[in-house]
């Protein structure tokens, strides 16, 4: 459920009667979209993983690992965020603890892997490219500290990779399970694929529960932005940012969709952040940062659109009644009811400076409306690409980095080294 309701009337805002002429480009752009996506071209394809991802392959995978007591991801961007989306938003207590190492710092990763029972971690090692330094040398870290500890890296590690590269030639050496990166599927795409699902399947959710969710939000496809909530929310956004709203503020009003938002950074900033186009993404998390950035959101400069998510049921708690009377409103309430007393009041904030908010719900955090959500806003990104005609499906930024970095340690590429070499001699 999307509901652009402040986004109208604010500075910068868009009316009815633009969205009305946008609509004519939306309907184009979504015969581009379906095109794409009967054609399984690159990028497009992620929006048909609801009926092309093959969860018995997933589950198949990750069976031989019985009771483990953690899943540690190795992989960074788009082969991490996603996982770690759905293992944050869905993980409860009785489910083995996922770790994601997508960072080379020393330090944590050496107190990460001091703090495992490694004997009992599983490694899911995933890179699209199979090529990615951090992946492959935190890999090769990893491994070590489990050979170490007397432990057989090879019964404990599943490989999640395209069909060619270093990590397809390690699995194919050691005979690792692994499972295949879907063609055509960008790693910031591919949550809802044996990329994201995987850890998912270790933790126990119900995969055809998420993909249902996924599935629904797909069916719900239209040509129009006044029937189909993904079109709406990214037709908006791309509007606004044309009349000025550069930074997307994404605030989930619930903890455990705080990595929801960096998934969501990634998604936008990676796909859109092109040919000096783009619409910056901030993470928030209500009712912690109305306490901190809501004061630059209300107040600050008149650039940006607040994106509030929440869901519409969650376990509650009550609040204890206290003898104090300053505090008898509380009493007899519940968090989930302050929560959303805090939601209400920040987006009536918001409004009540003119600044544009969207307002984003889901019925749950589960499995179903994450497969819809996490669905709706790769669709929103596309659509938004496709209006600002940039090529969303590529990041050639960042393989400029990759290719450079790998360069300067002596891992060829040679040129572009000699390129970071001269520029920072410069400095
Ligand atoms: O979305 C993307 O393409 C990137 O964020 C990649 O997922 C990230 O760079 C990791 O690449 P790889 O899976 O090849 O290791």
């Amino acid at each position: 459920y999307v509901d652009l309701g402040s986004a109208l009337g604010a500075t910068p805002g868009v009316s009815r009667d633009s969205l009305e002429r946008l609509d004519e480009q939306v309907a184009t752009a979504h015969e581009r979209i379906q095109a794409g996506r009967r054609n399984s071209q690159h990028g497009y394809a992620a929006l048909n993983l609801p009926e092309t991802v093959d969860l018995d392959a997933i589950r198949g995978a990750v069976a031989p690992f019985e009771d483990p007591a953690a899943v540690l991801t190795v992989g960074i961007g788009g082969s991490a965020l996603g996982a770690a989306t759905l293992a944050d938003a869905l993980a409860g207590p009785a489910d083995p603890d996922a770790y994601f190492l997508d960072n080379v710092d020393p330090e944590h990763v050496s107190r990460l892997l001091a703090s495992l029972p490694l004997d009992r971690t599983v490694v899911n090692v995933v890179s699209r490219s199979g090529t990615t330094a951090e992946t492959l040398a935190n890999f090769l870290v990893v491994r070590e500290a489990m050979a170490d500890a007397g432990v057989d890296w090879t019964e404990r590690t599943f490989v999640t990779t395209g069909e060619s590269g270093n990590l397809c030639d390690l699995a194919e050496q050691h005979d690792l399970p692994s499972l295949p990166v879907p063609d055509g599927v960008p790693g910031r795409f591919s949550a809802l694929s044996t990329v994201g699902l995987a850890v998912a399947a270790i933790q126990g959710h119900d995969l055809d529960a998420l993909r249902a969710g996924a599935a629904a939000a797909a069916d719900g496809l239209s040509g129009s932005l006044f029937e189909t909530p993904a079109y709406a929310y990214g037709a908006t956004a791309y509007a606004l940012t044309g009349r000025g709203a550069l930074t997307n503020a994404m605030m989930p009003y619930a903890e455990r969709l705080e990595t929801f938002a960096e998934w969501f950074a990634q998604l936008w900033a990676e796909s859109l952040g092109k040919d000096g186009l783009g619409q910056t993404p901030a993470r928030a998390l209500g009712a912690t940062d109305q306490h901190s950035q809501l004061q630059l959101y209300r107040a600050g400069p008149r650039d940006k659109l607040v994106t509030l998510v929440r869901p519409r049921d969650r376990p509650d708690f009550g609040i204890p009644a206290t003898e104090l009377d300053g505090l008898s409103y509380l009493g007899g309430s519940s968090l989930g009811e302050l929560l959303d007393a805090e939601f209400e009041a920040t987006e009536a904030s918001l409004v009540e400076s003119g600044v544009p908010a969207i307002r984003v719900e889901i019925d749950a955090v589960d499995e179903r409306s994450l497969g819809s959500l996490l669905y709706e806003m790769e669709a929103a990104c596309v659509l938004y690409g496709e209006l600002a005609s940039v090529s969303t499906f590529t990041q050639p930024a960042v393989e400029w980095g990759k290719r450079a970095a790998r360069g300067l340690l002596g891992g060829g590429d040679f040129e572009e080294a000699d390129a970071v070499d001269e520029r920072t001699s410069l400095v």
